[in-house]
């Protein structure tokens, strides 16, 4: 079996976290730096990663994630936001990097510039949310394989009250919004989740090859 597999296959969504075992700086550094190079739509990067580790904000967001104790027993709690509105200032801002990391004058990507301008111009914040939320899937996925690599553990979570979560945060005066919740940390031996066997359809049902 490929390395791959034996990870992915290693991995499940935990319920039950050993509260004494902590992630290394490392590691953390490792994942802060997978979910960099996370793909994003024009590259906008129009999200933001919270790593909360403070327990207190964690306890007052247990009761916004259902009481899914994993929030409070994890190591880290991840919170995948997303932008709620992409501003002129957003798209210059991107533009400016670009530039400077690819070492081109901003004029050149005026093209780019316009395009942006004007697909972001008339979006309401519902339809910028929607997009930017999107985003953050793909994070999520990245963030599940990546802790799968390091043999850590993590729990996709979409069980949570991303208003409650929203205003804990105070994520609405950064531009921001609750999309995901990812504990990560480290199985408990008594979590039995972790013996039941994947529940998955065949290869043949999920792919058609035409
Ligand atoms: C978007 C998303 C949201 C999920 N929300 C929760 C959740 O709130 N709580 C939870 O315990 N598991 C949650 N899960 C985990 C799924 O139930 C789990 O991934 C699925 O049953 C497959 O099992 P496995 O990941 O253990 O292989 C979520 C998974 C995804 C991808």
């Amino acid at each position: 079996m490929t390395q791959l597999i034996q990870d992915l296959k290693w991995r499940y969504a935990v319920k039950k976290y050993d509260y004494s075992k902590k992630i290394s700086e490392q590691d953390l550094l490792v994942i802060q730096e997978a979910l960099q190079l996370a793909p994003s739509a024009f590259g906008f990067q129009a999200l933001k990663y919270l790593i909360i580790e403070n327990p207190e904000i964690r306890q007052k967001l247990l009761s916004k994630s259902s009481n899914q104790q994993q929030v409070v027993d994890a190591s880290h709690l991840f919170v995948l936001c997303a932008f709620n509105e992409i501003s002129e200032n957003h798209i210059e801002d991107h533009i400016t990097r670009t530039a400077k990391i690819r070492n081109v004058l901003a004029t050149n990507l005026a093209g780019f510039k316009n395009h942006l301008q004007s697909t972001f111009s008339n979006w309401s914040v519902e339809k910028t949310k929607e997009w930017t939320a999107k985003q953050c899937y793909i994070s999520l996925g990245m963030l599940m394989q990546t802790c799968a690599q390091l043999r850590i553990d993590a729990t996709p979570m979409e069980g949570f009250d991303p208003n409650g979560y929203d205003e804990v945060l105070k994520l609405t005066d950064q531009n921001l919004h609750a999309v995901l919740v990812c504990p990560i940390g480290y199985r408990h031996d008594e979590d039995g989740y972790g013996q039941l066997a994947k529940v998955r359809k065949t290869i043949p049902e999920l792919f058609e090859v035409i």
